[in-house]
């Protein structure tokens, strides 16, 4: 098994949360198909009839500049408190400036820690917490069963993940492959593992699709940086099927209140509830 990055060394810093800024504003699926921004309101008809008459919270986790959730968040009742959270600060703090809200904060996070941090843990209930963009780049079991531990009953947690479209995991990725090779993104992946501490031997990218070293039947585009002999896991995105993703909901004992699918099956959004 390859050593890999962390995804936070992807997105820490201002200039790599620019870089990635660029890239997601020239391939991301949201910003050039009508289809994958309609997807991120389907949820709302049922989210405003949870929600109507509640004051409720809104977590945002690894939201980046939040345009996903200021999309979602013209169609549902305006949350009394929005609290946004990323590895990235300038980002958090960009995602809650964006959106409306009585009460407004953001702090970094690190979603790869057991539990949220006391400074969210402490927010008032109930929460909606999204988590749109992140389960491709973390593991997704250890992330689930740490919000399911977080979550109380009454919380909502609505998150989405990108798919393999088709039956086959491997087959389904390969097809979305060019998404991820081509020299934008490879600039942006270069320059972090450029910038990694402690530094990468001289090397260079190569993509491609491989079983995801903890659950072998789940696919996995990685970027590997490639010296000599040594590869190591730069970026890795994970596509699964979506009964792979309600595997993993049911094994972290989350509940399934809704499911979303765009047109192409690349994209998914789950509405589930402890
Ligand atoms: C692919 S981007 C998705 C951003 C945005 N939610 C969207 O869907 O467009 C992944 C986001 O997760 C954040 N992220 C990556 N690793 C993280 C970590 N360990 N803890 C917190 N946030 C993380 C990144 O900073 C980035 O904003």
């Amino acid at each position: 098994m390859p050593p890999e990055l962390p995804a936070s060394a992807l997105y820490a810093s201002p200039a790599l949360g620019r870089l990635w800024k660029k890239v997601h504003l020239a391939r991301s699926p949201f910003v050039i198909r009508s289809g994958v921004r309609r997807l991120y309101i389907h949820p709302a008809p049922v989210l405003r009839k949870l929600l109507s008459g509640k004051a409720y919270h809104w977590i945002a986790l690894g939201c980046a500049d939040g345009l996903k959730e200021s999309l979602l968040s013209r169609k549902i009742p305006a949350p009394t408190s929005f609290h946004a959270a990323d590895t990235n600060p300038t980002l958090a703090r960009m995602a809650a400036l964006r959106l409306r809200a009585p009460v407004k904060s953001w702090s970094r996070i690190d979603l790869t820690s057991q539990r949220l941090p006391s400074s969210i843990s402490h927010l008032p209930r109930p929460w909606l917490v999204t988590l749109f963009g992140v389960l491709p780049n973390l593991d997704a079991l250890p992330l689930l069963q740490s919000l399911h531990r977080s979550m109380k009953p009454g919380d909502l947690l609505l998150f989405s993940a990108n798919l393999a479209p088709g039956k086959s995991g491997l087959v389904g990725a390969r097809k979305v492959l060019p998404q991820y090779d081509n020299p934008l993104t490879r600039r942006w992946l270069a320059t972090a593992a450029l910038r990694y501490r402690p530094r990468l031997p001289k090397g260079h990218l190569e993509f491609g699709v491989f079983p995801d070293p903890r659950q072998n039947s789940l696919a996995r585009i990685e970027a590997r940086w490639i010296s000599g002999r040594r590869r190591i896991v730069v970026f890795s995105s994970r596509r699964p099927t979506p009964t792979q993703v309600e595997s993993w909901v049911r094994k972290v004992h989350l509940w399934i209140l809704g499911r979303f699918i765009e047109p192409h099956r690349e994209e998914g959004i789950w509405l589930v509830a402890r």
